[in-house]
């Protein structure tokens, strides 16, 4: 896929841009604090209809402006489709239009094959779990937005039961018998989470361990691993064989959660683990080699997408400055991959030569405190208002 047409209007700091963009690369280059980053997210914003990551959509609006506008065109599968969205922030209210038309459904969750790289996610392994649960139901709900339903739904379940819990206000009889409404459903969304999470890991495991050995000669090995609550290592492949596990050890726990007041059962507590040459990377592995290691795992959510048949978009926001010469050399190895890459940096260095001299159709931009300018060849440079 690919997006052009790219109109913004009280968007973070650009209070007007209009910009087309081709297949191929293109780099934006500016200082800190230009708009690199909102430039890039606004993609984000367009394609799936909601904020890039925690962003909050009333902080997205240009200053004291009443509502913002993105209006673009993505191109995916032989196909183009005019998308709007829409805020407003006093009604608190967005609106999303495909050619035209409202669409409530959010059609396109779920369809654009976007990988999006920004220098947080290099310290993922190093993180907590909760931000590695986040990433795994990030990523996946964009791919599977049945997922993104289950997670919702076992979500509310979890935080019903746990307040109940904590504030022990019913009869023991009563909350038990909540309880055990509660849990069958805890049991049959989270076996669905559990199922596709699994199933994702050990795609993505399949060609990250391919890609970590190729950055290393086959040198050292890395294995993604689904570490989760049932601490079932491979989790069984049946829905049927998922469920009946979690609900004996959600039984099992019934009297503990009711004493220590909280639940202790289910996939809000499992993790991902990287293993580097078969030991935990995050307290073993260099900082050198745990970044390898993401960039591994980037590397195969875009060749997820091509194994469908998909070409994806890829976003690098500002990660080269973050990585020494050989990680970005293998960082460009993946571009190769993508049909449309959106690569922001903040200089531009000798470095970045090949990328240019790879790609037959590139185009460069300079970002400056809300404004982008096309630098063309020929010198005739022009300002994408
Ligand atoms: N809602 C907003 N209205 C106006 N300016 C904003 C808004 N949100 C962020 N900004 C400005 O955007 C700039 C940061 O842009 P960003 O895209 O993060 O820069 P970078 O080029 O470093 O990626 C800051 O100057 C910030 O003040
Ligand atoms: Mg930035």
């Amino acid at each position: 896929m690919y997006v052009s047409n790219i109109y913004l209007n009280n968007y973070r700091n650009y209070k007007k841009l209009d910009l087309q963009l081709s297949p191929g690369i293109s780099v934006f280059q500016g200082a800190n604090g230009q708009g690199k980053s909102n430039f890039l997210e606004s993609i984000y914003n367009l394609c799936f209809g909601r904020p890039f990551r925690n962003l909050k959509e009333s902080d997205l609006v240009y200053r004291d402006a009443p509502y913002y506008y993105l209006r673009g065109s993505i191109y995916l599968q032989q196909r183009s489709y005019k998308v709007e969205v829409g805020y407003e922030k006093k009604k608190k209210r967005k609106i999303i239009k495909i050619d035209g038309r409202i669409d409530r459904s959010n059609t396109f969750s779920g369809r654009c094959p976007i990988v999006f790289f920004v220098p947080e996610d290099l310290e993922l392994i190093r993180r907590g779990p909760e931000e590695r649960r986040k990433f795994l139901d990030r990523e996946i709900s964009q791919i599977s937005p049945l997922y993104g339903d289950y997670l919702s739904r076992y979500k509310r379940v979890i935080y019903q039961k746990n307040r109940a819990l904590k504030q022990k206000r019913l009869s023991k009889e009563t909350l038990k018998n909540l309880i055990k409404a509660w849990n069958a459903q805890i049991v049959y969304f989270g076996s669905r989470i559990l199922q596709t999470r699994a199933h994702f890991i050990s795609i993505w495991n399949k060609f990250a361990s391919h890609n970590f050995g190729l950055l290393f000669e086959n040198e050292h090995q890395i294995e993604i691993s689904y570490n989760n609550f049932l601490r079932k290592k491979p989790l069984p492949e049946k829905l049927s064989e998922i469920e009946s596990l979690f609900g004996f050890e959600i039984t099992a726990k019934e009297d503990e959660e009711y004493s220590r007041g909280f639940s202790l059962v289910g996939p809000h507590r499992d993790d991902l683990s990287f293993l580097i040459d078969g030991y935990d990377a995050k307290r073993f592995a260099s900082h050198g080699q745990q970044r390898s290691a993401i960039i591994a795992l980037k590397a195969a959510q875009i060749q997820y997408y091509h194994q469908k048949n998909e070409k994806p978009l890829f976003i690098l926001d500002d990660i080269f400055s973050e990585l020494d010469e050989s990680r970005r050399q293998q960082c460009f190895a993946l571009f190769s991959n993508a049909e449309q890459i959106l690569l922001s940096i903040t200089k531009k260095e000798k470095y970045l030569d090949p990328i240019f001299d790879n790609f037959s159709c590139s185009s460069f931009f300079h970002v400056n405190n809300g404004i982008i300018t096309e630098i063309r060849e020929n010198g005739d440079n022009r300002t994408c208002y």
